[in-house]
């Protein structure tokens, strides 16, 4: 295309508009540490990354060729960014569907669809497609007040999940009702009384928590990785194991229904989807995410092709690589933040001398209790082995304060 133009002329082109000309312009709505990770497998294949967030030094920000700092449910915002990418895709689904439908309306494209965010940012509205679809997921019903909670509680059983329907994330919409008497201080928590949508589950009783990550192309080509075990506390993931140690039957019937459930939605890009298994074998839906999912960060270093550049071939409409594991087992443990201080690591040299661990720091300014800071990922020859290397280097790392 260039074959004319020598270096004087390129030098006179606006940059933006150059680069329009060279490469693929992948626009990521949010900056976190999926839009960090998706963003360093968009470079590697020739992209140039645009970023919408609402400041200017989030985690992917650093790596984008250009910055837009705006609110993501903001039209204006979305449009700015499409208007300056190729293709535009999510790193988040609390992106209001409807504000998304307006770069659709406008003929930006943008993977996953408004439709698939519409389907699953909305808890509820997933759970009756994903049901309506023939799926296996825990008994759930719509409240509108306390005395719904209560009569779902003896409908369903106690102790109950209230869950709210949207904005959700690491558990923190989700409240355990013991009995009817905790329904109004579990609605009045996650905000039902000022007119926050709520929704009820029955507890599930599973032995353990599975995830699996689905990649899906523009043209209906899928990629499935294997499915993992995720080891929760206080409703927020710690520990991934790759692969799960479960029978094949119930790997086979975990990978068919997070393959099911992508295209009860329609998805297209990867997608993070988690499940539970019952003492008796039954593998339930829990959620999907419609995006790079924590529990497919191992795919890094213990996939031929991670979960992020699957997800940027498929938004792109590129062939998908290659899901298979590297090595017979990894394992991921996340760096959470214990307290509110600045986010800078400490004890990273530690963590970095321990042989095979993959150390990851998102970058992020502020840490938080809980807030999740980082990973470590090693692969081994077994999970004991795997596990052990990257529990022994993520216990070095913390955030904030001075080294001891
Ligand atoms: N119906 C249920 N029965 C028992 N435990 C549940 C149920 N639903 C959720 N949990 C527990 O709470 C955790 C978080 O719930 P869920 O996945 O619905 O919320 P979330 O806030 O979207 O979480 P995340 O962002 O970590 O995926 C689950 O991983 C599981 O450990
Ligand atoms: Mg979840």
């Amino acid at each position: 295309m260039f074959e004319n133009y020598d270096r004087d002329v390129l030098d006179l082109v606006e940059p933006a508009r150059l680069a329009a000309a060279i490469n693929p312009r992948l626009g990521i709505v949010g900056g976190g540490q999926l839009a960090k990770m998706t963003a360093l497998a968009g470079l590697q294949l020739g992209c140039d990354v645009v970023v919408l967030e609402r400041n200017s030094y989030s985690p992917a920000a650093n790596l984008a060729s250009h910055s837009i700092v705006g609110d993501w449910d903001s039209p204006e915002a979305l449009v700015k960014l499409a208007s300056r990418s190729d293709v535009v895709t999510l790193e988040n689904e609390f992106v209001d569907a409807r504000s998304l439908r307006a770069l659709e309306d406008f003929g930006y494209p943008l993977y996953p669809t408004a439709s698939t965010i519409a389907l699953v940012q909305d808890k509820l509205l997933q759970k009756e497609t994903l049901a309506a679809a023939g799926l296996p997921v825990p008994r759930f019903q719509a409240v509108a007040g306390v005395a719904d909670v209560e009569a779902a509680g003896d409908a369903l059983g106690w102790p109950l999940l209230l869950k709210a329907r949207r904005n959700a994330y690491d558990g923190k919409g989700n409240v355990t009702l013991h009995s009817p008497a905790e329904a109004a201080a579990g609605w009045a928590r996650l905000g039902g009384d000022r007119g926050r949508a709520l929704y009820v589950e029955e507890f599930c009783r599973f032995d353990t928590e599975l995830a699996v990550i689905v990649t899906c192309g523009r043209n209906g080509e899928t990629a499935t990785y294997p499915v993992v075990e995720t080891v929760q506390h206080h409703h927020i993931c710690h520990v991934v194991r790759a692969p799960a140690p479960v029978p094949t039957e119930v790997a086979t019937q975990a990978e068919a229904l997070a393959r099911a459930a992508v295209g009860a939605v329609g998805g297209v890009g990867s997608f993070g989807i988690e499940l539970f298994l019952t003492a008796r074998g039954d593998v339930l839906l829990n959620e999907l995410a419609p995006r790079v999912h924590n529990s497919g960060h191992y795919t890094i270093e213990g996939c031929l092709c991670s979960q992020f550049e699957n997800h940027v071939r498929a938004v792109l409409g590129w062939p998908l690589g290659d899901t298979r594991m590297v090595a017979p087992a990894a394992a991921m443990v996340n760096l959470l933040g214990t307290q509110k201080t600045l986010g800078h690591p400490v004890g990273i040299e530690r963590a970095l001398a321990v042989p095979g661990a993959h150390v990851h720091i998102y970058g992020k300014a502020m840490s938080g209790p809980e807030r999740k800071m980082g990973h470590v990922t090693a692969l081994g020859d077994t999970l004991e082995e795997a596990v052990a290397t990257a529990q022994r280097a993520a216990a070095l790392v913390r955030f904030g304060g001075t080294e001891r």
